[in-house]
């Protein structure tokens, strides 16, 4: 049987004007807003004005709403909304990926304890459907990873850059486009990337980290250079939020990366995303679609809305339990790093030094890294330093002994 939802909506920005139509346009689901709640009183609104409030227990103390959407550009006042929702005993849909990342344990919880769903399909990668996926499809399959393109500003940005557009002039496309966040290092920093990773790394290994102590380093050091660098080797930069099985560890972070023209990721260009599920016995599979803007997103809220007529709730059956876990730091993997200053470079400590490149006006260096090395360098304040990761599989901390006898290998050479 389904159930008849009253849905009380938070925000008539780009997705919640976009849930609005959608919804009016999709007859068959048993669903309506009968309450919008916006901030600024004074703002003119594309709709008639019978729905709209100001005070946020118009929706919350209305016994007769059942689902609250939350589709607002302010965490903390998201944060406290749901709570508030979830203890009413409504069901909340949300595309808040820093409010569900920097609260996932307490959410999670206050869920369970007042018998409603909490669901977020459009907070990770707007309209692909990759958390309910994770969720339920990859269940029984071994998951060894899970890559993707989870940001659309920063996809348009270095796409944008192949072609010589400038850093700056991109970002202000992007924003003009809709699908820059309102502060724009949350996208070009790589923090929306890493909320988005917090989320796909509990539904795909069961493990709740908190945000700070995952690393993101975004796009804004990355220089024509560089640009220019993996064109000649027939690379594209991409930033990707990264998770995946080391022996018995999980590791994770956020980072540009250079791929091939085999790469999956190599032909999504501008505001599409992309997430790569890799397990043992399904190999590789890649989602691929719009990651934000007004109908995509609000198709994946939509969706949220039309399992809650099925009473659908996250099982979390990954996870052995709800407390916060921690990613491990201690691998090594292989870098590109790119400065004006050879002195730059010659900060960050390499493992095995493998190319060295001196130009007139840029200088590089190709190598292996430890992460937790990489990890305690604030590289999104070192601007005149690029940092960028090579293919190669990562090579755990117990297992460096071909790295150490190429090192070998490579310093000998060196010296002969
Ligand atoms: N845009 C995308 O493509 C996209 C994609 C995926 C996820 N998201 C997520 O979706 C959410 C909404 O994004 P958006 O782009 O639609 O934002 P937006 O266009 O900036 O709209 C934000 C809306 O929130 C309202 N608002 C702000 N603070 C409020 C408060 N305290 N109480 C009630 N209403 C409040 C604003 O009210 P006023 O209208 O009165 O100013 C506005 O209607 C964010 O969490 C964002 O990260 C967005």
């Amino acid at each position: 049987m389904r159930n008849k939802l009253n849905i009380g909506l938070f925000g008539f920005g780009i997705v919640g004007t976009g849930l609005y139509e959608v919804l009016n346009k999709s007859k068959l689901l048993e669903a309506s807003i009968s309450r919008i709640v916006v901030k600024d009183p004074t703002k003119k609104r594309s709709i008639g004005t019978e729905l709209f409030s100001f005070d946020k227990n118009d929706i919350l103390n209305d016994a007769s709403i059942n689902v609250v959407v939350e589709l607002i550009n302010d965490s903390e006042a998201a944060f406290e909304i749901v709570k508030q929702a979830l203890k009413s005993g409504k069901h909340v849909v949300s595309a808040n990926k820093k409010m569900i990342a920097e609260h996932f344990e307490e959410l999670i919880q206050l869920a369970k304890e007042n018998n409603v769903s909490i669901l977020y399909e459009a907070a990770v990668g707007g309209s692909i459907p990759i958390i309910r996926n994770l969720e339920e499809y990859y269940n029984n399959d071994s998951l060894s990873s899970v890559q993707g393109i989870v940001n659309g500003t920063t996809n348009y940005i270095l796409t944008q850059s192949n072609f010589g557009v400038s850093y700056q002039d991109a970002l202000k496309k992007a924003t003009e486009l809709g699908f820059a966040e309102i502060d724009p290092t949350l996208d070009v920093d790589g923090f929306d990337s890493k909320f988005k990773l917090v989320l796909l790394i509990k539904h795909a290994f069961g493990l709740i980290v908190e945000p700070k102590n995952v690393f993101n380093y975004g796009i804004r050091n990355i220089k024509p250079q560089d640009v220019k660098y993996a064109g000649e080797k027939g690379y594209r930069i991409k930033l990707f939020s990264r998770a995946e099985k080391l022996n018995d560890d999980v590791v994770g972070f956020v980072a540009p990366h250079f791929v091939k023209n085999d790469h999956f990721a190599y032909q999504v260009d501008n505001e599409f995303n992309a997430v790569v599920v890799e397990a043992l016995f399904s190999d590789k599979q890649l989602f691929i679609g719009k990651g934000a803007g007004s109908y995509p997103t609000a198709s994946a809220v939509l969706s949220d809305i039309s399992a809650l007529q099925f009473d659908y709730q996250y099982e979390y059956r990954k996870t052995t339990d709800n407390n916060v876990s921690e990613l491990e730091d201690d691998f090594f993997l292989k870098v590109y790093v790119g400065s004006e200053f050879i002195e730059s470079i010659n900060e960050i400590p390499f493992f095995r030094i493998d190319e060295v490149y001196q130009g007139g006006d840029y200088n590089y260096q190709i190598g292996w890294v430890r992460f937790n090395d990489i990890k305690s360098f604030n590289l999104n304040d070192l601007l005149d330093l690029s940092l960028i990761v090579l293919p190669e599989p990562f090579v755990a901390s117990n297992q460096t002994e071909k790295l150490k006898r190429e090192r070998i290998q490579y310093l000998s050479e060196l010296e002969n």
